[in-house]
């Protein structure tokens, strides 16, 4: 995430983005995307392929940086995203899909699109299976727990909607070989904001044991999740221990190391989260019982994390980087009370025009924005070695409009 030196050395550029392109605007520096990109192939070995997860962000821009950076491939969720990751140039063996509760119409859009199909239920296997006899397929597989940061994005146990439950394996491999499918993947995310490997290891020694007696088997997909900063305090996560793991097992079942079996990792918002912050107006100071709120010109349409799991995001008073700090509450300005960004964050002495900086904004924040209150996305920017790129326009009305396919106006 940046620091506060970040924005006194480029104070200059950021108040020229302001000026040209106001506010709110997401920035996304593309040294953290290719550093992120980096400390994920030092941590791990050549077997293992980095899938980015493209829900997190779907910039084209930064998807192009993250590739330069060198990703191997994409995994999408939707027919759409498939698209989206042909178009930015991966080929059908670099991009996974791993749909959830897919119609039969969708399934057929991602085996046509030719792209690994991850399947994540029984009813959607049989379906894919009738159809498709001699298919190669992947599994996600719920092995029964997860892990994550927020209970809203824990997605193994038995409460998940995701993944085919580890009680029902055996009938899924009988599926399978009832239809002559060839099992090339075995798929398991346990869920977003990883810290440490007290639920990676057991998931990765159920995963392996899995993948030893499958015979045809070419990779193991041990999702994303990888957890990320968001106080300037907080610690990198330690890959290594991760890869620890990993090796450890690999080790072990020496059957995937003759098969050359790959290990795939696909993180979302460890690649992009870090990388950006949105900037955004006080537009409003309310003082209410020893209170401070203070007003700004985005909210929960462009960030609904903090509205949705009440997560944390750091926010820096870039027109004071240094001054006396006031406790204050910050709020957007969408009509709903729960557009609230952060109840409890200190700025330096905030006053009406200052900008504010809402850092670790780069993964399900633009991806997830909504035209909600009938404000239009905000732009995005990339700055690249002191020099900025807009990669995507504010909308005008009438674009915003026609983009939503409204028949008559
Ligand atoms: C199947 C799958 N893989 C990968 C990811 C990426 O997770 P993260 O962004 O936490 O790395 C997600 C997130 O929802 C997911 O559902």
């Amino acid at each position: 995430m940046q620091s506060i030196d970040f924005f006194k050395n480029n104070l200059e550029l950021l108040f020229e983005i302001v000026e040209k392109i106001n506010t709110p605007v997401f920035i996304t520096d593309a040294a953290i995307l290719k550093q992120k990109v980096n400390s994920i192939q030092k941590a791990f070995n050549e077997n293992c392929l980095l899938f980015y997860a493209i829900k997190a962000n779907f910039n084209p821009a930064i998807i192009n940086v993250l590739k330069e950076a060198g990703i191997n491939g994409i995994e999408t969720i939707s027919p759409f995203e498939i698209n989206l990751a042909k178009k930015l140039g991966f080929d059908n063996n670099q991009i996974l899909f791993t749909g959830n509760n897919c119609d039969a119409n969708e399934l057929e859009q991602a085996r046509n699109s030719g792209v690994i199909v991850n399947l994540g239920s029984i009813l959607e296997l049989n379906s894919f299976a009738k159809r498709y006899s001699g298919a190669e397929i992947s599994i996600r597989i719920n092995p029964g727990f997860g892990d994550g940061e927020f209970k809203q994005i824990i997605t193994g146990g038995e409460d998940s909607k995701f993944g085919i439950y580890h009680t029902h394996i055996n009938e899924a491999l009988k599926i399978i070989n009832d239809n002559n499918l060839k099992l090339i993947g075995l798929h398991c995310h346990l869920g977003s904001g990883l810290y440490d490997t007290k639920n990676f290891t057991p998931m990765v020694d159920f995963m392996f044991k899995l993948a030893d007696q499958i015979v045809d088997l070419q990779f193991i997909d041990l999702g994303g999740g990888f957890g990320v900063r968001y106080k300037p305090t907080d610690k990198e996560i330690d890959l290594t221990q991760f890869a620890a793991v990993v090796n450890q097992h690999y080790k072990k079942y020496k059957s995937l190391e003759y098969n050359n079996v790959k290990i795939i990792f696909e993180p979302g918002k460890y690649l992009v989260a870090e990388s950006t912050f949105l900037l955004t107006k006080i537009t409003n100071i309310r003082n209410y019982n020893k209170q401070r709120i203070i007003g700004v010109d985005t909210g929960f349409n462009h960030i609904i994390r903090p509205a949705l799991y009440s997560s944390y995001h750091h926010i820096i008073n870039i027109s004071k980087l240094e001054g006396i700090k006031e406790t204050v509450k910050v709020v957007g300005n969408i009509c709903e009370s729960t557009d609230i960004i952060n109840e409890n964050i200190e700025l330096s002495n905030p006053e009406e025009g200052d900008i504010l900086a809402i850092l670790t904004a780069g993964a399900y924040c633009s991806s997830m924005s909504s035209l909600y209150n009938l404000r239009p996305y905000a732009p995005e920017i990339l700055i690249d070695s002191n020099r900025f790129t807009v990669t995507r326009n504010r909308m005008s009305f009438e674009e915003t409009i026609s983009s939503m396919g409204f028949i008559k106006l």
